[in-house]
């Protein structure tokens, strides 16, 4: 038997794992990238893939009123140990941000069913729309799980063609009204383990090819409204106009520039000007802000630096000024415990036990609020993501499917030893 109670024969195939990513690529990816933006038909053929992938298991799946998908692996005693991870995509993203979470879960699924009966339930969740990529609002299926979404911030978000987003998720099944009843899914949930590429540098400077996540970062994401005077390219003297572009453009300037003072980060991702042609002056320019810092007093510094100056440059362009909170997340630490235990797999696999912030968000960063949460992290090349470069080397891809398949093992032998919550 192993330490975790289970029997020693079977083990997770960190290939077979590789091998699915490569077909959900395939099926879901053209040549700029992967393409599973959420609430769209090729998202709905990741989640049918997923399904595929889960025939042959003895599990339930069903999905929620928040429309994330579930699969339960039943097992003895009263807790319930929650792994998995997202598979939207960002537009021309990459080929493992989350969807490697979910196959991992997958192949532990998998292998746990081979080795016999269970001393605890353990249920893949494939969280909905995590990426927030077409109404702004990320962890929009994880939130709604950990009671962390009001569904009046959310309901009339736009996106770029303004279709609402309480429209197009009710066409894909969710039921806002019934958004509660997601809460259940995590009744008697004793911990949540995520599996995820880092998505930046460190990993891979550092020679590591899995390592151990402290927790997410705090985020500030907002929609900036700048509003001047539309008018002639031509006609229009210089010391007449007021453009909007140029008030928003100074701006996220002056984000990036927080940014570098506070070692946080700072972006301004997207633009959209109105008219938006070359022969006129934008009269409006609305960019997303999104704001990033590991320490809650900094990020705050930041956003009021980037208020300010929002005000100072609308002032020098004759311009108004708007600014519309989109989605927020506090600094948000994992569980202590289960960060050590994936910290001493990490040191099991490779002599080093890592321990890392993560600089982007992840379905964990709610589930942290909620359950005792911990995440594994492997290397990303050039720490390249949310881009068709995304990639880690095959070997990193295969240690983290067995390092996330032993760490599974050792919470659901805590879990079962009646060690209450694991975290
Ligand atoms: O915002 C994030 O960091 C995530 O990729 N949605
Ligand atoms: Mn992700
Ligand atoms: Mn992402």
């Amino acid at each position: 038997m192993t330490s975790s109670g289970l029997p020693q024969n079977a083990g997770p195939d960190g290939a077979r794992v590789v091998a699915m990513l490569r077909e959900l690529a395939e099926l879901t990816g053209d040549e700029a990238g992967a393409q599973r933006v959420a609430w769209t038909d090729v998202w709905q053929t990741a989640r049918a893939f997923l399904r595929e992938q889960l025939r042959e298991l003895p599990v339930t799946i069903r999905t929620d009123t928040a429309g994330n998908q579930w699969a339960r692996l039943p097992g003895g005693g009263s807790g319930t140990v929650i792994i998995g991870s997202h598979l939207d995509s960002v537009p021309d993203g990459g080929w493992l941000d989350g969807a490697y979470g979910v196959m991992c879960a997958v192949e532990v699924l998998r292998t746990l069913a081979a080795r016999g009966p269970l001393p605890c339930t353990v249920a893949l969740v494939e969280w909905a729309d995590e990426e927030g990529a077409r109404f702004g609002h990320s962890l929009f299926g994880s939130s709604a799980v950990a009671g962390m979404l009001n569904v009046a911030d959310v309901r009339e978000l736009a996106d770029g063609s303004g279709q609402r987003l309480g429209e197009v998720v009710t066409e894909h099944g969710v039921r806002l009204d019934d958004l509660d009843e997601a809460r259940q899914e995590i009744h008697g949930a004793r911990a949540y383990l995520e599996a995820h590429i880092e998505q930046g540098p460190v990993l891979e400077r550092e020679g590591l090819p899995i390592g151990a996540v402290s927790g997410t970062v705090g985020v500030e994401r907002h929609r900036v409204t700048f509003r001047g005077q539309t008018a002639h390219s031509g006609s229009t003297p210089m010391d007449m106009r007021r453009d909007a572009f140029l008030a928003a453009a100074a701006t996220a300037l002056a984000v990036r520039d927080s940014a570098v003072r506070h070692r946080g980060v700072g972006t301004v991702g997207a633009v959209s000007l109105r008219p938006c042609i070359v022969t006129a002056v934008a009269g409006e320019a609305v960019i997303l802000v999104d704001q990033r810092h590991p320490d809650g007093g900094a990020l705050t510094a930041m956003l009021g630096e980037a208020h300010r100056a929002s005000t100072e440059a609308a002032n020098a362009e004759g311009c108004t000024v708007s600014w519309e909170p989109v989605f927020r997340a506090r600094p948000q630490p994992f569980a202590d415990e289960l960060v050590n235990v994936v910290r001493e797999v990490c040191t099991e696999f490779t002599g080093q036990g890592r321990v890392l912030p993560s600089w982007a968000l992840h379905d964990a960063t709610q589930m942290a609020g909620v359950v005792p949460t911990a995440m594994l992290f492997t290397s990303s090349t050039k720490g390249i993501s949310h881009a068709r470069e995304e990639d880690t080397p095959e070997e990193h891809l295969r240690l983290g499917v067995e390092a996330f398949y032993r760490t599974v093992s050792h919470v659901i032998a805590r879990t079962s030893a009646g060690a209450g919550s694991a975290g």
